[in-house]
């Protein structure tokens, strides 16, 4: 996507070899700032303290996290620490896994002396994939925005609600759930879009709104709890979100709050879209709120709000009082049953094991390789 008419991806390879640029989403939407990772140190903050955030973005970065690992020592005991320390910065996106994993996979059976090419090579190759799936996700969304966009009347929107950051910032580009809503703007059908702050870190205020608005569409920010009242005034023809972790039966966990759009959804018989490449299922599992692990995160990002003040500063303020216990879940799980269908790069299924069995069976079997489009 384009800032201020530069295009931009998420993540990109510096021309040294040996470094990687990453937009510092903690500083978005007052200050752009960029940054470098040097390290496998560097990697790991990046994705702990949410420099970089969002479930393919993650993964994207894992994998040159160890990539920058192996320019620094490409040992197999350097492999495995690079594995264990990327792999315990977030808990819950498998997109991360599944980085890790296809790079081991790549690079175990190497000569070391091999290894760091071989882990650049791959990591160039799955953003580069990252963006074809988002762009293939986009076009298989389209038809369904199209198809609201058919009845209505000439000139009226088709409002669409999405939740947290699952936009161009939270992948390599394009985005998942923002995809389709990108498309469709740029093919000039009329799409307006309801953002969810999405408490505690308001990546939608925040990230998805700043996005939105540098690409021209038309969008409103609500607060989390607006959603039910919207849809039951016939305001929302459609939901569109992200995900974490999908599991193989099409329970979808996705930011904290996802959960109780769904049900509001479900009640005033607004269609709920999942939109996710398959890099975000989780094959082995179909329990996902028994099976999920839930990042529990630091309760002042609860208590303490950021932003900037009247006189222009970005500051933080305390929004409750000093000794407050705090709860900070990061995620929660949409049973399959409220999920209309899932968007994914070969099609839109049923939130069910035969839906994703039928679109990816050599996944549904167990396999798990990078595949194209
Ligand atoms: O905690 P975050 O900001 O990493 O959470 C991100 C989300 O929940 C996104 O909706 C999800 O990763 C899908 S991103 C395409």
């Amino acid at each position: 996507m384009k800032i201020d008419g530069k295009p931009y991806r998420s993540i990109w390879a510096e021309a040294d070899g040996r470094t990687v640029g990453i937009i510092d989403q903690t500083r978005l939407p007052h200050s752009f700032v960029t940054r470098q990772l040097k390290s496998l140190d560097d990697a790991a903050t990046a994705i702990a303290d949410m420099w970089v955030r969002g479930a393919p973005l993650i993964g994207a970065t894992a994998a040159y996290g160890m990539a920058i690992a192996m320019r620094q020592d490409a040992s197999d005991e350097s492999l495995m620490k690079a594995y264990a320390v990327l792999h315990a910065t977030r808990p819950t996106a498998i997109n991360l896994k599944w980085a890790l994993d296809e790079t081991v996979r790549l690079l175990q059976p190497l000569p070391s002396e091999q290894r760091a090419d071989a882990a650049w090579a791959l990591a160039a190759t799955l953003c580069d994939a990252d963006v074809a799936v988002n762009h293939a996700i986009g076009s298989h969304g389209l038809e369904l925005i199209k198809a609201i966009a058919a009845r209505k009347e000439p000139g009226e929107a088709v409002n669409i609600l999405t939740h947290c950051n699952a936009g161009w910032l939270a992948t390599v580009d394009w985005g998942t759930a923002t995809s389709p809503i990108y498309q469709a703007h740029d093919l000039g059908i009329e799409v307006h879009v309801w953002v969810d702050e999405t408490r505690p870190r308001n990546q939608g205020a925040s990230l998805t709104s700043w996005e939105l608005g540098r690409h021209g569409v038309d969008h409103t920010l609500i607060v989390d709890n607006a959603g039910g009242h919207l849809m039951q005034h016939g305001k929302v023809d459609m939901c569109i979100v992200g995900t974490d972790r999908t599991t193989a039966s099409g329970d979808v966990c996705n930011k904290i709050g996802t959960y109780l759009k769904a049900l509001a959804a479900r009640d005033n018989g607004v269609p709920f879209y999942v939109a996710l490449p398959s890099s975000t299922v989780d094959w082995t599992i179909n329990d996902g709120v028994r099976e999920i692990p839930i990042e529990e995160r630091d309760g002042r990002e609860v208590s303490w709000m950021a932003g900037k003040d009247a006189n222009g500063v970005e500051t933080k303020v305390l929004i409750c009082p000093e000794t407050t216990p705090v709860a900070n879940f990061a995620f929660d799980v949409t049973p399959s049953r409220l999920v209309t269908g899932l968007i994914t790069e070969r099609g839109v299924c049923s939130a069910s094991q035969a839906g994703l069995a039928k679109l990816f069976p050599e996944m549904a079997k167990g396999q798990n390789k990078v595949r194209a489009v």
